[in-house]
């Protein structure tokens, strides 16, 4: 990333130095700089020597801690007036902080998103500063020329005070994760409903791509899908293990919303739903359990469709079956909770204790804290046999069930996220593999294998 960005800075005819502890890191800088005015160095004092007062220094290195450490060995040395930018991908309370603490000594601090992954750093990011005014001014000029441009106009703009760079790059990458997911849902459709081969579902996404949905994250799906593998006969996404992984930033996102009341049920999803794919054992185990209800009945179910066979009590079998998952996923929460936090909960009391009183007291508490009784260090209500079943159960009045409220327009979004949850925690396979490829593609975030030990990477345009 850092290479990148200051080779583009340098292409925009703007002299620039790189510091970095990898001193091979620093050589493939001058190696690749040599024809610019670019220089890498290997030093702290050779850094802040080469630059100009008052200085702009941008830091490109992970979120999180190295922010401060790399903030803490540079202000010993800095003079008033000299500007620092976060160009990672920092939480914003964290911005808010170092705004202040660097302020309060007399230097100047930004916050700025960049978004675009290595190549963009290379040929033009998109670029969301935040922090003072003046502060922007002094790099202004080259952050917009490094900048993409559509149109001829500079994606690179100061949109708030503060942290509101990091704020905004933060909700941006809560969008990505929205649309990543639709899009691998959308591959799961077509692959196991549509049973459409890997070839007419990258033609698919390239038609999308040239129409309204043209998109960046159609465009690398429709070239992820019809990669061949160079190690088995199969298309390389179908080798990939489905288990996403995330840096936090969605997660940040739907913590903020929540916290704002601002609701976001599909960021929300998809962030869960990456988590979801995290769990790869415990969904293989919830996969094993129950009988499904649809084992022997295609035509049954067809016909309850048509005739439409759906009444008050079809709507409670699967209102209690919503109770049971929401349940389930609240406990789950606490036992999560109870391990990362040391509270050493009992289940079976606070099921106990659930069970008058409160707003959420119910007669299934009985049930669940017999269940914990028996096992209090269960991970997911789920995994007793006796409940998944009565979830199962319901599984044809729901689908009824969703063909009315669709055809109805009556939104039903909290029945669909538990039903949803339901399927997703018990599938044995997710369509995470996808996932992991994309992040591979733009950022070469890397993925494992379902054949082979290992971390790889792939060239994803390279031929065979
Ligand atoms: C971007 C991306 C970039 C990066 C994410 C991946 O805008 O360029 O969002 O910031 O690829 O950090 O995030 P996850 O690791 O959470 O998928």
């Amino acid at each position: 990333m850092g290479r990148n960005f200051l080779l583009n800075v340098a292409d925009s005819g703007f002299a620039c130095v790189g510091y970095d502890l990898d001193g091979e890191k620093v050589d493939a800088l001058n190696e690749e700089g040599k024809d610019f005015d670019v220089s890498g160095v290997k030093t702290l004092d050779e850094f802040l020597d080469s630059l100009e007062t008052p200085r702009a220094i941008m830091m490109l290195v992970p979120a999180g801690k190295v922010v401060d450490y790399v903030i803490a060995d540079l202000v010993p040395h800095l003079n008033r007036g000299d500007l620092i930018i976060d160009g990672g991908n920092s939480h914003f309370p964290d911005t808010e902080r170092r705004e202040k603490e660097l302020n309060e000594k007399g230097f100047e601090f930004l916050g700025v998103g960049v978004s675009g992954g290595a190549e963009g750093a290379r040929r033009g990011p998109s670029i969301m500063i935040g922090g003072k005014e003046e502060a922007y001014e002094i790099v202004k000029p080259i952050l917009e020329a490094v900048s993409a441009k559509v149109n001829g106009e500079p994606c690179a703009a100061h949109v708030g005070k503060g942290s509101a760079g990091h704020f905004v790059k933060m909700v941006h990458n809560g969008i990505e994760y929205a649309l990543m997911e639709l899009i691998c849902e959308t591959y799961d459709v077509m692959k196991r409903g549509l049973k459409m081969n890997h070839e007419e579902m990258s033609a698919t996404f390239d038609e999308w791509e040239n129409a309204e949905l043209s998109s960046f994250l159609v465009e690398i799906t429709a070239k992820i899908l019809k990669k061949k593998d160079d190690k088995s006969d199969d298309y390389l996404v179908e080798r990939i293990l489905d288990t996403a992984g995330q840096k936090g930033t969605g997660r940040w996102t739907s913590e903020a919303a929540l916290e704002f009341g601002v609701p976001i049920p599909t960021i929300d999803a998809a962030v869960t739903m990456r988590q979801i794919s995290a769990l790869k054992e415990d969904r293989a185990e919830l996969s094993e359990i129950g009988e499904d209800v649809f084992a022997d009945g295609k035509d049954k179910l067809f016909k309850d469709i048509v005739e439409g066979n759906f009444d008050a009590e079809s709507l409670r079998s699967i209102l209690y079956a919503a109770y049971i998952v929401s349940y389930a996923q609240g406990f789950a929460l606490l036992r999560e909770a109870s391990n990362e936090k040391g509270y050493d909960l009992n289940m079976d009391e606070i099921a106990k204790i659930w069970r008058g009183g409160c707003i959420i007291r119910a007669s299934l508490l009985e049930d669940f804290r017999a269940i914990f009784a028996k096992d209090n260090s269960l991970k997911n209500l789920l995994l007793d046999e006796g409940l998944t079943q009565k979830v199962l159960n319901s599984r044809l009045n729901y689908l009824v069930f969703c063909l009315a409220t669709s055809a109805l327009d009556i939104p039903a979004m909290a029945f669909n996220s538990a039903f949803a949850y339901f399927d997703a925690v018990r599938s044995e396979r997710l369509p995470a593999n996808l996932l992991q490829g994309q992040r591979d593609f733009f950022g070469s975030h890397t993925y494992k294998r379902i054949d082979e030990d290992g971390i790889f990477h792939t060239e994803w345009e390279d031929e065979l």
